[in-house]
């Protein structure tokens, strides 16, 4: 069984970008690896969230992640700072990478040009991703094409450490989600769906209310040919709807295409499939919600059983570097 290690901020409600690209992938990983997901509040804290809303995020993500299916008995779900190692192995990472390395990853780039102010934690942010995956042995880091950078960094600094050390680390690989669907803006479908833009009504949040999944839907951005064919390039908007459709009813876009001669019924359908997808999560996490204690539980769990994989590698790591046992 592979060691499959992902990693999640708490940084506001998802997506169904994020549920149909990323989380139901989990949910079908837990079954066939061995998973560890990790909600990353220390990684939060480089954009200096408020300090409440970070500790009710923490809580309300967890509850999604549960809610959309991740069965805290099946894979290892836990919080970031509950488990100390990371932040010890993550100072580890920071002498094992070069200034220089750092300051080519694309997203300080662009996050720190957005910042007003720009956190050594921001610019340190992959070292600690590096020991998130480090830690658990980890052979597989399922995550979106944007990470790909930072775990490309992951293998090279976990490379370096073992030619210095001796053999340390697991060298992990990134993989892209199999079964995840690319899910665009319905408003501007070149851009994917995403958080920044969820102002606009191009972002469905997993938990908007059925009449504003079907007035979103109803809005979205399409073409004037009145061609319903699964074809990105050239109609972005039908094609994403047909994705989404796709992904919600387990079937490919390009077959659901030939049901449809117009783009009323295709919207109709979408937003149907998505109130269906999403009515149950809603639910189960409204139960959670009653429960916040339960949730804490659960975590508190989580953490012990990452605890017990993370000691020992962090035990391995401080005495090839000479640590002085305490
Ligand atoms: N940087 C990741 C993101 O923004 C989150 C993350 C932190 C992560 N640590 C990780 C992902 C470890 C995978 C593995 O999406």
């Amino acid at each position: 069984m592979a060691r499959v290690f992902s990693g999640i901020q708490p940084s506001g409600d998802l997506h169904l970008g994020n549920l149909l690209g990323a989380i139901r992938n989990w949910t079908r990983m837990q079954h066939v690896d061995d998973t560890i997901f990790c909600i990353v509040d220390l990684h939060a804290l480089t954009l200096r969230p408020d300090a409440e809303r970070l500790q009710a995020d923490t809580v309300r993500l967890a509850q999604t992640l549960i809610a959309a299916g991740l069965d805290p008995d099946v894979c290892t779900l836990f919080v970031q700072s509950h488990v100390s190692q990371h932040v010890e192995l993550s100072w580890i990472m920071e002498c094992t990478a070069s200034y220089g390395e750092l300051n080519r990853m694309t997203q300080f780039k662009d996050k720190s040009s957005r910042a007003d102010f720009i956190s050594a934690g921001l610019f340190t942010y992959p070292a600690l991703q590096a020991a998130d995956i480090l830690l658990y042995d980890t052979d597989l880091v399922p995550v979106g094409d944007d990470q790909r950078q930072h775990v490309e960094l992951t293998r090279d600094l976990a490379e370096r450490f073992n030619r210095r050390y001796g053999d340390t680390f697991v060298v992990p690989e990134h993989v892209i989600p199999p079964t995840g669907a690319r899910v665009m803006d319905l408003q501007a479908p070149h851009a994917k769906m995403s958080k920044s833009t969820g102002e606009a009504p191009g972002t469905i949040w997993i938990y908007d209310e059925p009449a504003v999944i079907e007035k979103k839907f109803k809005r979205a951005v399409t073409d004037s040919d009145a061609d319903v064919r699964y074809d990105v390039a050239e109609k972005p908007g039908v094609s994403n709807l047909l994705s989404i459709l796709g992904a919600a009813t387990d079937h490919d876009p390009e077959s659901l295409a030939g049901r449809y001669q117009q783009y009323g019924p295709l919207k109709a359908d979408t937003a149907a499939a998505v109130i269906a997808l999403l009515g149950p999560i809603q639910a189960r996490f409204a139960e959670l919600q009653s429960d916040p204690a339960e949730t804490r539980r659960l975590l508190a769990v989580g953490a012990g059983k990452a605890r017990a994989i993370a000691a020992p590698v962090a035990e391995r790591v401080r005495t090839a570097v000479g640590l002085l046992p305490a």
